[in-house]
């Protein structure tokens, strides 16, 4: 289960419905191991106030829970995305701490949790996603004791002296603790996650362990608190980067844009935490500077809508729009841009040409618990060329250790690293792209699985065995 489905209702203008897939990492590393495995899964479908029927799509069987507006607007826009998001990513926006989107918070996670608790078979595993639901694992374990329960964060677990600002930080770690396993993306988030649990419960923390103490309903229990950083399906990408249409399509992108000598891009979720507005200063002052040509250089900026009803993200996107406009005006010529901005998402196939098209991709989050974009890219350059500029504040910085690593706060530095990324000898380019290609196959998805739900059946196992 997790808070969205891997598709998305969709309400056209003319009241018409149809679906696509939904946006963000969490569906592109999960999607493949549910389509494997076959299970249930339960979440919302992105409209508020719509009762959807189960249905299926291939194998994956879907169950999607109703929100009504006053739902979405408290328990997604309000707590999960203007307290928890913002407070797990380094406090980059200010997190909101309102008491009624906390009640709706619990209620929310309740209504999840007792969807669960009717659909599951007897015995059955449940593997609930991220910071949206955070409550659910004890409230499952209390309404179905025989469940064997995984949690995993696909975001950053903040250190506890920021945890330490939420109201209600005992009653998210106590929820959390309702599961057998509880993953997270790096070790940082690990430790700050065992450290907190110390600092704020009873439970102490032994290795990865974390013991929680008996009650009168339950004897002591053992809870498994590890890093598992998730990956992708590497082999699907290379399979779509290897179609003649898909490669045609990217020979297509750069005549479009003029056959640049460098394409750069970025790919992102409109997201303050992105660096979108750090990456964009970067590229200004380098053409104001003479640094890069804007007869030679495009860079294409991909920015998926996201949460646009959230006013940090509406800010967001009014300041972009602004020094697009200005980048474009002060540096475009009649029928050249130096920068193409792209306000919408593309299909799998599209993204994968713009990847085979592009010389240089900008990862440059301030903060990001893994950044599956920047796995994607090398996954897809089948020629061992290009160049990933990646920032050390994103998961996929502690394995894609030959990516050009940024500190993005640093604009001097990150403007050493484009220009370096766009002059980059082919050599080099090509040692450093078989590294991450290595780094990318050999933590694929199907890794990632295999450690994490290994952990999760020994989980099972130890409890039909008892103590
Ligand atoms: C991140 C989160 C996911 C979320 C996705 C898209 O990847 O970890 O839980 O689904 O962003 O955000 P949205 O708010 O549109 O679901």
């Amino acid at each position: 289960m997790s808070n969205r489905l891997p598709v998305d209702r969709v309400v056209e203008e003319d009241g018409s419905t149809s679906w696509r897939a939904s946006p963000g990492g969490l569906v592109t590393a999960v999607e493949p191991i549910v389509e494997q495995l076959g299970c249930l899964w339960v979440g919302w479908a992105g409209s508020a106030d719509e009762r959807i029927e189960p249905f299926e799509i291939g194998a994956m069987r879907l169950a999607p829970v109703e929100l009504s507006s006053e739902d979405v607007e408290r328990y997604y826009e309000g707590f999960s995305n203007g307290t928890l998001w913002p407070l797990y990513h380094d406090v980059i926006a200010q997190p909101e701490y309102h008491r009624e989107w906390w009640d709706r918070y619990q209620q929310v996670n309740r209504r999840f949790a007792e969807r669960v608790a009717e659909a599951a078979a007897e015995d059955a595993i449940v593997w609930v996603h991220d910071y949206q639901l955070q409550l659910v694992p004890a409230m499952l374990r209390e309404l179905r004791p025989d469940l064997t329960i995984a949690f995993f964060l696909h975001i950053p677990f903040p250190p506890s002296r920021l945890f330490a600002q939420l109201p209600w930080r005992k009653r998210i770690v106590e929820g959390l603790l309702g599961a057998d396993v509880v993953g997270f993306q790096q070790v940082t988030d690990a430790v700050a996650f065992r450290m907190t649990v110390e600092r704020f419960t009873r439970a102490p923390a032994l290795g990865n362990t974390v013991v929680v103490p008996s009650t009168p309903d339950e004897g002591s229990r053992t809870v498994l608190a590890q890093e598992f950083p998730i990956s992708i399906d590497a082999e699907a990408f290379a399979e779509v980067a290897r179609r003649p249409e898909v490669r045609r399509r990217a020979e297509e992108i750069r005549e479009e844009l003029g056959n640049p000598r460098t394409l750069m891009l970025g790919v992102d979720r409109l997201d303050y935490t992105k660096g979108i507005r750090h990456r964009l200063k970067a590229y200004k002052e380098l053409l104001e500077d003479g640094e890069i040509d804007p007869a030679e250089t495009v860079f294409v900026q991909v920015a998926t809508p996201s949460r646009e009803r959230v006013d940090a993200y509406r800010q967001l996107r009014d300041e972009v729009e602004v020094t697009v406009g200005r980048i474009n005006g002060d540096h475009g010529t009649i029928g050249r841009a130096p920068l193409v901005y792209l306000h919408r998402g593309y299909s799998r196939e599209e993204m994968v040409a713009l990847y085979l098209a592009a010389d240089v991709l900008l990862v440059t989050p301030l903060r990001d618990g893994m950044n599956l974009v920047a796995k994607e890219y090398a996954a897809c350059r089948l020629d061992e060329r290009g160049v990933l500029v990646l920032s050390e504040f994103a998961g996929a910085a502690d394995e894609l250790r030959d990516a050009l690593l940024v500190n993005p706060h640093d604009i001097e530095g990150l403007k050493a690293a484009i220009v370096r990324a766009a002059l980059m000898p082919l050599e080099e380019q090509r040692r450093r792209m078989r590294s991450l290609r290595r780094a990318v196959d050999d933590n694929d998805v199907a890794h990632w699985a295999a450690g994490y739900l290994g952990s999760v059946l020994a989980a099972a196992e130890a409890r039909r065995i008892g103590p």
